[in-house]
């Protein structure tokens, strides 16, 4: 089996694996994917063709026209326009699980993340990094913390915006993407053993990205000796 010069990390809504990826990567000088922008892209596309996840022919044919691209400084495009910022908003977090979920949407998007890898010098973060994409990746993480703390985490930011915070609704709306994005058909989110498993439930951000670092130094040069 051929070892691609990839690191993945998966986990659940919230672990803060994009911050920390997007370090590893810096640190290790490779480029850095951000696979649930690309989810996010499709479904804000989605939802302004005013198109239903259940309407697989008209979605057939938004997919077949997306033009979708991350430009330097890691701005996403779609079509033309800049949607890095639109991506985030909430009505698309609340819908990106069904369409997240549709087979035509998963089989283009983890095509255009196979191409990406194959050149190797990579780390990507999403839910099936690891387990269906690349899993002849050198290293594969699974980022883990509790639905409480990333629920924590995820009030602090939004108070530190300025934004209300209704604590209960926002522990259950991550409570409710973990069990949609585990329980899908195709892809889910799960662990498997040849994943390092990393709880960031009690560390600080530095000694997570440490740690990540540590471990994919140690996976690629072993992959790099085999
Ligand atoms: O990591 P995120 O919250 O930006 O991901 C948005 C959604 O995309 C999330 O509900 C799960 C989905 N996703 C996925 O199904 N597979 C991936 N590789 C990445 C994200």
């Amino acid at each position: 089996m051929t070892l691609l010069e990839v690191v993945t990390i998966d986990g659940p809504a919230g672990a803060g694996k994009s911050t920390v990826a997007r370090r590893v990567a810096e640190k290790l000088n490779f480029r850095f994917l951000d696979t649930g922008a690309m989810y996010r892209a499709v479904t804000w596309a989605a939802l302004e063709g005013g198109l239903e996840a259940s309407e697989s022919k008209n979605l057939d044919q938004l997919l077949c026209d997306l033009d979708l691209s991350f430009e330097a400084g890691g701005r996403l495009m779609v079509n033309g326009q800049d949607v890095t910022s639109a991506i985030r908003e909430r009505h698309v977090t609340a819908q990106v699980s069904a369409y997240a979920a549709l087979p035509s949407v998963r089989k283009l998007m983890s095509r255009a993340q196979r191409t990406m890898g194959e050149v190797g010098a990579l780390v990507c973060e999403g839910r099936d990094m690891g387990t269906f994409v690349f899993p002849d990746a050198a290293v594969r993480i699974y980022l883990d913390a509790s639905a409480q703390v990333r629920a924590e985490r995820r009030a602090k930011e939004l108070r530190d915006k300025g934004e209300d915070v209704d604590f209960d609704a926002l522990l259950n709306e991550i409570k409710a993407r973990d069990a949609a994005d585990s329980s899908r058909a195709v892809a889910p989110l799960k662990r498997v053993p040849e994943q390092h498993y990393v709880d960031s439930s009690d560390m600080s951000r530095d000694d997570v990205i440490a740690n990540l670092l540590a471990i994919a130094a140690k996976g690629l040069d072993g992959a790099a000796r085999s």
